[in-house]
């Protein structure tokens, strides 16, 4: 476990494939560094499409993706999505495919446009859903938490940790990353490419238009193969 951090949630973690520990630590020791952290996640075709134009993304990565971001809600205290990937995907959000615990399920939906029947807010697992609009306390099972308009996403952080969440996920999708990314509020970035062309759809990654190059954001990285695609972990911080 050389390198690995001595975290009793991450050794639990490892109970299954404990032979990966070396390949793992790099990519999740930012992740449980002390203090916190805020980690935006995306798995994207070569073409950097996280789904097709008409909401459909499962799966654009492969096992391997799929069981790094159960390990992600595992080592989080919350999980962020936007209204976007609940209203197509109806995700439960919930740690399944590695041992630990699930994340408190945050689901950013500022004008309250989501039917109460989708399963974040009716399984009776903690919710919260964000909205900006006022309304009532619950939503389903899920509590509300109102925020002034516009949605200050570091008054939401802060918030969150004030309920105890250190380590928070930003799970997706593209609109809800770019926004935290934009914010300037991202510790670390894990990107997944999977080798796959759609040739249209919804984006990765929407920021205001640069004119030039060398305005774009230029990162430094590392990649991380997990076949059958290839990780992408950015540190911006
Ligand atoms: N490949 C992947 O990794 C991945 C991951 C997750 C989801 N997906 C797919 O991606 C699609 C959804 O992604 P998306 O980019 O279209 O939508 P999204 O990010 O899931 O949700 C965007 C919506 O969330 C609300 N929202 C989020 N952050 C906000 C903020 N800071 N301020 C105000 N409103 C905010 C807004 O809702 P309102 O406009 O209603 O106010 C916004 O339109 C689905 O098809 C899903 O299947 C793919």
């Amino acid at each position: 476990m050389d390198g690995a951090p001595p975290d009793a949630e991450w050794q639990a973690l490892l109970a299954g494939e404990p032979s990966r520990a070396g390949s793992l630590a790099p990519l999740f020791a930012p992740v449980l560094a002390p203090g916190g952290c805020v980690v935006g996640r995306l798995a994207q075709t070569l073409d950097g499409r996280i789904a097709t134009r008409a909401g459909h993304s499962q799966w654009i990565g492969g096992a391997g993706d799929l069981r790094h971001t159960h390990r992600l809600r595992a080592l989080c205290q919350a999980v962020v999505v936007g209204a976007g990937t609940v209203r197509e995907d109806d995700p439960r959000l919930s740690t399944r495919l590695v041992p630990g615990p699930s994340p408190l399920r945050v689901v950013i939906d500022p004008r309250r446009r989501l039917p109460a029947h989708h399963r974040v807010f009716s399984d009776g697992a903690p919710s919260l859903l964000v909205a900006t609009t006022p309304g009532p306390a619950t939503h389903g099972t899920a509590e509300v938490l109102e925020l002034p308009a516009p949605l200050d996403l570091a008054a939401l952080l802060a918030a969150l940790r004030a309920r105890g969440c250190a380590r928070i996920f930003v799970e997706g999708g593209g609109q809800t990353v770019s926004r935290f990314l934009l914010a300037g509020l991202l510790d670390r970035l894990h990107v997944t490419v999977a080798p796959m062309i759609l040739g249209s759809g919804r984006p990765a990654f929407d920021l205001p238009e640069v004119a030039t190059v060398h305005e774009g954001l230029r990162f430094a990285w590392t990649p991380h193969p997990i076949e059958p695609d290839m990780l992408f972990d950015v540190a911006l911080r």
